[in-house]
């Protein structure tokens, strides 16, 4: 039987919690400016992630460890202006949060009152207690993530499938439930198996958002340059291609400079 979709006017961290006693799947896609915000806002998803992935999509970079707090200021203040109805969350970036909870919280607090968004998002369980505690405390609702998190990735060495070992997946449960006592108001699983995903939101009474997590969690999310196809070289398992936007758009750019050159652009009805 489907259920009735109870109607947000604006989604808030306890929608999201409402969403999951209600059964109903959350919707998360990144963005990392005004206009793809307003397309992703306008269409209806519950969250926009301003990821730390911006590192990779806007700036090109290899990894997310050089984004900087500014950086990701910017990008946020873009995505909060457009977005009328979704939850925007902003990932603290590599560095801002790890080395003192003073500095965690100066972060937090730098990024909700320079962009106005409305959570932070940070990487990591047991390790990251005080941050987190700090951060919580004064009253930033911080969404965790745990499994492949892309800022240790000099650590974990390559970016495939994490806590397949039962000893990892055994702490990937408690951190998991770790971060829930803390006082997170949702928790990003990336590329853990299945099987692992649908216990961990079994578990918890907060939503499990999950990337490469299967379909048993309560919510998923992608890179929305991934998912509507504008990159182009990167092919994980999970990834599903709704649009082939690299291709279209580098045919409509071949297009105009043709146009260009063979001075059919502009025509008589494109000026003034
Ligand atoms: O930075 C990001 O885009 C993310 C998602 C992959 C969850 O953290």
């Amino acid at each position: 039987m489907p259920t009735t979709k109870k109607q947000y006017k604006r989604v808030t961290t306890n929608s999201l919690i409402d969403m999951k006693s209600n059964g109903e799947k959350i919707s998360m896609l990144t963005a990392y400016d005004f206009t793809m915000a307003k397309i992703i806002d306008n269409a209806g998803v519950d969250v926009i992630l301003v990821g730390d992935s911006a590192s990779n999509v806007m700036a090109g970079h290899e990894t997310t460890l050089p984004i900087t707090l500014d950086q990701m200021i910017y990008h946020a203040s873009g995505v909060v202006r457009a977005a009328k109805r979704s939850l925007v969350v902003v990932d603290i970036p590599f560095g801002s949060y790890q080395s003192d909870s003073k500095e965690a919280l100066r972060s937090a607090i730098k990024i909700m009152k320079e962009s106005g968004a409305h959570a932070v998002k940070v990487e990591g369980g047991m390790e990251i207690e005080n941050a987190l505690s700090r951060i919580i405390q004064a009253g930033i609702p911080v969404m965790g993530h745990l499994g492949l998190t892309p800022q240790s990735i000099y650590q974990f060495g390559t970016y495939t499938v994490r806590a397949k070992e039962e000893a990892e997946a055994k702490k990937l449960i408690e951190d998991a439930q770790f971060l829930e006592s803390k006082g997170c108001f949702a928790l990003v699983l990336e590329k853990i198996p299945a099987k692992l995903a649908k216990t961990v939101a079994e578990k918890l009474t907060i939503p499990v958002i999950g990337i490469g997590a299967g379909a048993h969690v309560d919510g998923q999310v992608l890179v929305s340059h991934d998912m509507l196809g504008m990159t182009h070289e990167f092919h994980p398992r999970f990834l599903r291609r709704y649009l082939n936007l690299f291709d279209d758009m580098t045919s409509a750019v071949k297009q105009y400079t043709a146009d260009v050159k063979s001075l059919n652009f502009p025509n008589e009805s494109e000026q003034y």
